[in-house]
């Protein structure tokens, strides 16, 4: 496997550690996870998109119909499920009882559930342990709404994306999807528990004007000038 060639600074890092741990959070539709994949394919690091685990157990509590508006039903049905991680070309993919939803997690009807799921304190303790335990030993990228400000707000490596709604609009639309992001934000932003905001010492970019490449190398800039 090639080692990244413009990189210097953080390959000379992650010869000595490996377990650096590089957070992107931020709003629906920001690029966070678009840019995730690319930084972490660039540096030879693992890509977590901690969304698709709080998707993922969306998707189950439909698929096993479980009423997730008493905490207690959550807290019995997450005793019986079983939740791993498969890797795959390099990014993290949540199994649930051995199976891999990935290609429904998109589904309006998981669109519509994951973000109340996620207010969910039994949901969050779970998940916050398992996205801990997915990192211990391994140099990642992982995005998310939490990630940098509670999974992990140790890091030195933080980022926040954000882009205008229209843009962030624009984009969910080209991607043929039916979700109501701003419903999304606005759940995610009030919540109590973790609740979406940017975290201290993250460096923010705005998207609307940026490519996916654009901001890739920018957070590159940003790594290599925080040595
Ligand atoms: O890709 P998009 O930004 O639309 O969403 P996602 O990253 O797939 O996350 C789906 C939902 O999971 C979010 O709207 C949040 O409700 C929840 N989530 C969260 O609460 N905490 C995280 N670290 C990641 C996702």
């Amino acid at each position: 496997m090639s080692r990244p060639q413009t990189f210097t600074h953080m390959e000379a890092l992650t010869s000595l550690s490996n377990n650096i741990i590089i957070t992107i959070d931020g709003p629906a539709a920001s690029g966070k996870s678009s840019v995730g994949r690319l930084l972490a394919k660039k540096l030879h690091f693992v890509f977590v998109s901690s969304g698709s685990y709080y998707r993922a157990l969306a998707w189950s509590a439909l698929q096993e119909n479980i009423d997730v508006s008493q905490e207690t039903n959550i807290l019995v049905w997450l005793k019986t499920l079983h939740l791993e991680t498969r890797m795959n070309d390099g990014e993290a993919h949540p199994l649930i009882n051995q199976v891999d939803p990935m290609n429904q997690l998109f589904e309006k009807k998981v669109n519509v559930l994951v973000s109340p799921l996620a207010a969910s304190s039994a949901v969050r303790n779970f998940l916050l342990r398992t996205l801990r335990e997915l990192a211990l030993g391994l140099n990642i990228v992982m995005e998310g709404r939490d990630i940098g400000s509670v999974v992990f707000p140790e890091t030195r490596w933080k980022f926040y994306l954000h882009a205008s709604d229209d843009e962030r609009i624009r984009r969910r639309t080209q991607e043929g999807e039916d979700d109501s992001i701003l419903e999304r934000d606005r759940i995610d932003s009030t919540r109590q528990l973790a609740p979406l905001m940017i975290p201290k010492g993250a460096t923010v970019i705005d998207t609307t004007h940026l490519g996916i490449s654009e901001v890739t190398e920018k957070i590159f800039t940003d790594l290599k000038d925080s040595q």
